[in-house]
C-alpha cells in the first residue's frame, strides 16, 4: 500500500492498494480522518472494493469486525455502534444500488440518520441528486489494473 499525497490542506487524500487486505488497512486509516457528522458517497464500479473499505472503517471505530461487515445490497442499511476518541459514533453503511427512484429512497429516511455523531457511507449514492446534495464528501475507488486500486478521498468543509 502506498500512502500518497495529502493535498490541499488535507482535504484530498490518495492511496493505492494492491489487495483487499490493503484496502481494509486504508479504511482503518481513513476512519481517523472522518469526523462526524459526515455523509460520504462511496463511488466505484461493481466489485471495486467499496464494501471492503467499510470493513476497515468499522474495525477502526470498534464498530464491527471486518468479517461482520457485509454488503447491504438487499437490506439497504447496516448500522453499527462504535466510538472515536472516546465519543460514540453511529456508523451507517448503505447501498442504494437497487433503489430506482427518489420516492423509494425516501423510505430510508437519510435526513433522520444524519445526527451529530453519524458517519453515513453510501455505496452508489451518486445515483441520486438528493444524496449528492447532502454529501459532505466522497471516496472514489478506481481499478488500476489487476488487483490494484486507486482510492481518492475528497472531504468538503
Ligand atoms: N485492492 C483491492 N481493494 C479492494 N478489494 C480488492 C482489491 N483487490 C481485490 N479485491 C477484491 O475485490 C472484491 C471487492 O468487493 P466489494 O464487495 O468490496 O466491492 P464493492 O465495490 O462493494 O461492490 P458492489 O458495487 O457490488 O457493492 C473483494 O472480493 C476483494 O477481495
Ligand atoms: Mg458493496
Amino acid at each position: 500500500m502506498s500512502d500518497a499525497a495529502s493535498v490541499a490542506e488535507g482535504r484530498i487524500h490518495e492511496f493505492t492498494t494492491h489487495s483487499g487486505a490493503d484496502t481494509v488497512e486504508v479504511g482503518r486509516k481513513l476512519a481517523m480522518l472522518l469526523r462526524p457528522p459526515q455523509l460520504l458517497l462511496l463511488r466505484g464500479e461493481l466489485g471495486t472494493g467499496k464494501t471492503t473499505l467499510v470493513k476497515g472503517i468499522a474495525e477502526a471505530l470498534d464498530a464491527a469486525q471486518a468479517d461482520e461487515v457485509t454488503s447491504p445490497t438487499f437490506t439497504l442499511l447496516h448500522e453499527y455502534g462504535g466510538q472515536r476518541d472516546g465519543k460514540p459514533v453511529q456508523l451507517y453503511h448503505i447501498d442504494v444500488y437497487r433503489l430506482e427512484s427518489e420516492r423509494q429512497l425516501e423510505t430510508l429516511g437519510l435526513d433522520e440518520l444524519l445526527t451529530p455523531d453519524a458517519l453515513v457511507l453510501v455505496e452508489w449514492g451518486d445515483k441520486f441528486k438528493s444524496i449528492r446534495k447532502k454529501a459532505t464528501g466522497e471516496i472514489a475507488i478506481e481499478s488500476a489494473g489487476g488487483d490494484a486500486r486507486k482510492i481518492t478521498v475528497t472531504l468538503r468543509d
